[in-house]
């Protein structure tokens, strides 16, 4: 199924249920195999990574299994520290096994996550702070070593509040000797979650959900039963999907508490957003509003994840607006093919660009090239008048359980094959 043919110009209409978190759920997943008991993690979303995440816990000697509300791992016997290389190579987030094999063996032999080597999208924040933790890296044949003989705690102040650093340093210092203090720890709900998923193991972490994280380390963690709270990201891209076509979304259990700054560049849009109990009911304009400047920030701040899903509502906008994304260079790589949709945009440096609305956007052949612009282009799409077909969208079900059934129960004409 990597074809989506969309046939654009409707306007969604109706209720979209929000799917668990996958960024919440990949490193409690990982953080089971901390437990040496049975775990049993609810809401986790049926897609390509945490399939991919199973395999890793599975290939590490862990039972692994999926029942109708969640996954049991049962973390009592595990093989060693040592991942399969094809397991790793394209899966970033494999990295949150490192902290959880430092905390559980002592060591690790895995190759760089997703591929590539320290550089781009590198791993120097994760690599530093665990030094300061008692583990030796070092590197052989293109693989990565990481061993510690006396795992202890540390003082660590991390120079950017990194998600995946932030999480691999939990993992390791509920294990380690003594207290961890971490501070410009990133403050991201999927964090939180971890650390929640942690104490209820029997962790002792004080300051979740601020910058600041102590941590008292080395005491036996049991397994308990967690739920993964619904994933923010994919509420947000319902919510632009609406804003870009002009429709009314009710977006049932959407983590609004969690999406401040999303909500309110949706309002800004013109979309009126009203928050209950339920979830978050959504009218948008026919067309949005352009909003002046859309930037890119750590949590709280507005998500890179949906930097690329406001891009593409603002080539509708009745105005200018600004992007400017300040998290991962190469984010704008849907600048092109949004163009070739007839959208106005001009790149006014490698990290911001501003976007002129245009009255329409056509439908075109489009390709998918990673998970978020992926599903940008998707949104695009709806709101484009004329067919448009899009290609690579193995990318895009990697982060959404079912986005094509969705938009189609919410009117969009929508066929993937
Ligand atoms: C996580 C999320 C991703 C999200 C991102 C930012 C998962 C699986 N992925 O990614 O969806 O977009 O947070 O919210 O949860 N950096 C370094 N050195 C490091 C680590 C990071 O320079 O050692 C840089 C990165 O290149 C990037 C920035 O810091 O520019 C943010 O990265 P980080 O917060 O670590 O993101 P991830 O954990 O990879």
């Amino acid at each position: 199924m990597d074809f989506i043919h969309v046939q654009g110009g409707v306007a969604l209409k109706g209720k979209v249920r929000i799917q668990g978190s996958k960024n919440a759920a990949l490193p409690i997943l990982a953080a089971t195999l901390l437990t040496k008991e049975t775990s049993c993690i609810y809401n986790c979303p049926r897609i390509a990574d945490v399939h991919h995440m199973v395999s890793l816990l599975r290939s590490l000697g862990l039972q692994v299994c999926w029942e109708e509300q969640g996954i049991r791992v049962n973390s009592t016997d595990i093989c060693r520290g040592e991942l399969p290389t094809e397991a790793v190579k394209g899966m970033r987030s494999s990295l949150c096994l490192l902290g959880a094999l430092i905390g559980r063996c002592g060591e690790v032999r895995m190759e760089y996550p997703g591929g590539c080597m320290i550089g781009k999208r590198p791993i120097d924040l994760h690599i530093r702070a665990l030094r300061e933790m008692g583990v030796d890296f070092w590197e052989e044949q293109g693989m990565l070593y990481a061993k510690a003989d006396n795992l202890h705690g540390a003082e660590i102040m991390l120079p950017f509040p990194s998600v995946g650093a932030t999480e691999n340093i939990v993992m390791a210092a509920v294990m380690a000797e003594g207290c961890t203090v971490l501070s410009r720890a990133a403050r991201e709900p999927e964090v939180e979650a971890l650390c929640r998923y942690l104490a209820a193991c029997g962790a002792c972490i004080e300051g979740i959900g601020t910058g600041t994280l102590t941590i008292r380390g080395g005491r036996e963690l049991y397994g308990t039963s967690y739920r993964v709270p619904e994933d923010r990201i994919v509420a947000g891209t319902y919510l632009f999907a609406a804003a870009i076509t002009g429709g009314c979304v009710f977006l049932e259990r959407a983590p609004f508490s969690q999406m401040e700054a999303v909500i309110h560049v949706a309002e800004q849009m013109g979309a009126q957003c009203d928050v209950t109990p339920k979830g978050i009911y959504v009218q948008a304009k026919e067309r949005p509003k352009s909003v002046p400047l859309i930037r890119t920030a750590p949590y709280p701040g507005f998500p890179t994840d949906l930097q690329s899903m406001a891009l593409a509502a603002m080539t509708k906008g009745r105005g200018v607006c600004v992007i400017e994304e300040k998290i991962f260079e190469n984010r704008f790589r849907v600048v092109e093919p949004l163009r070739q949709m007839g959208a106005d945009i001009q790149i006014m440096n490698a990290g911001s660009v501003k976007v002129r609305g245009v009255e329409k956007l056509y439908g075109t052949c489009l390709e998918a090239k990673e998970l978020r612009g992926g599903a940008a282009l998707l949104l695009a799409a709806l709101s484009a008048e004329g067919e448009s077909v899009l290609t690579g969208c193995s990318y895009i079900y990697r982060g959404y359980e079912n986005i094509c059934k969705d938009l189609r129960e919410l009117g969009a004409r929508v066929a993937s094959v």
